[in-house]
């Protein structure tokens, strides 16, 4: 299948989730979070991921409305944050509130907490209300989703966790797709923290412009660069989003900056490169690892920050 930035995954409950979306933890609410989403918007990126956390939820609502675009066109998720599982109901009502919203597309357990089992009875019936279309998990382990499977008969559509190939949960993706749960991809660029890996570097240079060929023969050029010629350069921000969206994840990028939004929605073209990173992969041990002690951490202290810092 072709990917644009129409492309959009089926969710297990039949709605559709655009593939690509704009992230916004660390977006300063007010001007810079607003620029940013209305920057999104007008590049074509069609969901929104916040969280009642993140303090900007009003910016998003702001956002939107500015940008004209029908409601029913942008999918926007919140998520339930660890101080609020003793009422969901009233922690979505505010969140509403702030994006000026009637519902919202995907409504998420932002931390598998201790009370997220009647959290997630909590959701069903924001679910069956209309409030929250979607309904979906974050940062839930196999060990989180196998116990709350065995306690519902709604599977959560989403599963949103840190993925990109540094940190490749091959397990977890197996088993969400086993379940019909898409993965969401959060950190996709790894925070900023692996862009200038000179293994990333030499991949994107690949797929630029001025990189010299390969010294191979064009018939024993793989198929791909005998069809689709490289024609521009290519960021290491953009090649991890291809390589994410390639992997039919669903995948969120952030950036309050226009240029950086707009470069990393230009990831589709030519539109069926293929990019491979498996020498940078790193698989899924080493999140099991750093899994286990978060979870350690939460529950000592049942609040954390997007950044694993306890708060
Ligand atoms: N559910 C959860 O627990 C959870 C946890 C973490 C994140 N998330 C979600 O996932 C989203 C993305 O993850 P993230 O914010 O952790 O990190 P990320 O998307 O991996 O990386 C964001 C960082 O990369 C920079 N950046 C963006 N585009 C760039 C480009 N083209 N070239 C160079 N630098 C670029 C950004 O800076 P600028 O802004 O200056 O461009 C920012 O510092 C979040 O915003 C949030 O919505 C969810």
């Amino acid at each position: 299948m072709e990917l644009t930035i129409e492309t959009k995954l089926a969710l297990n409950d039949g709605h559709l989730i655009p593939q690509l979306g704009l992230g916004v933890w660390q977006a300063r609410a007010g001007a810079s979070c607003e620029a940013a989403v209305l920057a999104a918007l007008e590049a074509g990126y069609r969901l929104i991921d916040t969280a009642a956390m993140y303090g900007n939820e009003e910016s998003v609502g702001g956002a939107i409305r500015k940008s004209g675009i029908p409601r029913e066109k942008i999918f926007v998720t919140t998520k339930l944050w660890n101080s609020d599982h003793g009422n969901p109901q009233r922690a979505l009502d505010t969140s509403l509130r702030k994006l000026k919203l009637d519902y919202v597309d995907l409504y998420l357990i932002h931390y598998p907490v201790r009370e997220r089992r009647q959290s997630w009875r909590a959701l069903e019936a924001l679910h069956a209300e209309g409030k929250a279309r979607s309904i979906g998990v974050s940062n839930f382990t196999i060990r989180h989703l196998t116990e709350l499977l065995a306690q519902t008969k709604t599977v959560p559509a989403v599963n949103q966790v840190e993925f990109h190939p540094y940190l490749y949960q091959r397990d977890l993706l197996d088993f969400c797709a086993g379940k019909g749960i898409v993965i969401e991809a959060y950190s996709p660029l790894t925070k900023g923290a692996r862009m200038k890996d000179p293994k990333l570097v030499a991949v994107a240079k690949k797929y630029s412009t001025g990189e010299p060929r390969p010294a191979l023969s064009r018939s024993r050029l793989p198929l791909v660069d005998r069809l689709f010629p490289r024609s521009e350069s290519k960021s290491t921000a953009q090649i991890l989003i291809r390589w994410a969206l390639q992997r039919g994840l669903m995948v969120i990028p952030k950036s309050a900056n226009r240029t950086r939004i707009f470069e990393n929605a230009d990831v589709f073209n030519p539109r069926r490169i293929c990019v491979s990173l498996t020498g940078l992969m790193k698989t899924s041990e080493p999140a099991g690892i750093r899994r286990m002690r978060s979870e350690r951490k939460l529950s000592r202290k049942n609040s954390v920050t997007d950044n694993g810092a306890t708060t």
